[in-house]
């Protein structure tokens, strides 16, 4: 698989602290699956190694990123202005997978919604969603997916339900743990963890998308991988057998 340049097309501000990035390929990456994810050379030469981001959407040649600012690449990333040039290696890793039979529910938090967007588009509308965030200011994250009557949770109580996603989610549990439901989520490894410790006594099937460091995104470094209960090869490559995996398979 080789680099494909794009041009900036935008990169704004959409929230403090995150920018939306549209840059137009110079030639089509393919098909793209919920959850999958680009290798991105951060424009400068002492950004050396690629930083992954989910596909939040792909469209007549051009590629949207949603991402948070959280340390020196995604910095600079912000400040690549309108007409640079950026490379991307991509659509990479594997995908949500949709049991038709099952009623999808998207549990996602702060910028791990960037990487349930794409399948909650998929769904067409046809999936309970749970957003958690600090406060209303980060609102704005849910701007396309507003269409589809998201249940909003906020630290501070600033807009929808006051606590953390989980809690939400808690609240609508009781009606769906008999239900043939199952949950897709991505989001901090907490929002993660305590999900897991939710739903654990009620085993419902869920799919989660980890956003682990990764150095070449490709297979070939194992500088990210993950013990499962795969017993013959429990060490699992997020890049390449992941980044969506069986939350029940996965140590966290
Ligand atoms: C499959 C995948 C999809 C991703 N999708 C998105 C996305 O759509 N939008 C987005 O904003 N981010 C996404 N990320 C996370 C993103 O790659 C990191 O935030 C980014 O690489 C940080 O680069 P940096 O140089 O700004 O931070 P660095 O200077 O490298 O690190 C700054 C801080 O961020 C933490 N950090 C770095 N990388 C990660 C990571 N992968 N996960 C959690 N914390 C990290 C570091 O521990 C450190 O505290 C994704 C990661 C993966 C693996
Ligand atoms: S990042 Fe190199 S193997 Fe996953």
């Amino acid at each position: 698989m080789d680099d494909i340049e794009g041009k900036v097309l935008s990169n704004r501000a959409i929230a403090p602290g995150y920018c939306l990035l549209r840059i137009r390929l110079s030639r089509s990456m393919g098909a793209a699956r919920p959850g999958q994810f680009v290798m991105m050379k951060i424009p400068g030469e002492d950004i050396f190694l690629r930083r992954p981001f989910s596909i939040y959407d792909y469209q007549k040649g051009v590629l949207t990123i949603m991402y948070k600012v959280v340390g020196k690449g995604t910095e600079r990333l912000s400040k690549t202005p309108k007409g640079a040039s950026i490379l991307t290696l991509g659509p990479l890793g594997r995908w949500f997978t949709v049991n038709r039979s099952a009623s999808p529910v998207v549990v996602a938090g702060g910028i791990g919604f960037a990487g349930v967007y794409s399948l909650i588009k998929t769904l067409r509308g046809n999936s309970s969603i749970f957003f958690g965030c600090s406060a209303i200011n980060e609102i704005s994250l849910l701007k396309d997916a507003m269409r589809f009557h998201p249940l909003v949770a906020t630290l501070d109580g600033s807009y929808g339900f006051k606590g953390n996603v989980v809690q939400l989610f808690k609240k609508h549990l009781k009606g769906l743990k008999d239900k043939n439901v199952e949950i897709f989520t991505c989001g901090p490894d907490n929002m993660v963890k305590s999900l897991k410790q939710l739903i654990e006594p009620y085993k419902i099937p869920c799919q989660v998308l980890l956003e682990e460091r990764m150095a070449c995104g490709m297979g070939l470094c194992f500088g990210c991988v993950k013990k499962t209960t795969d017993v013959q090869e429990p060490y699992k490559r997020v890049c390449k057998e992941g980044p969506v995996f069986d939350l029940w398979e996965i140590f966290l």
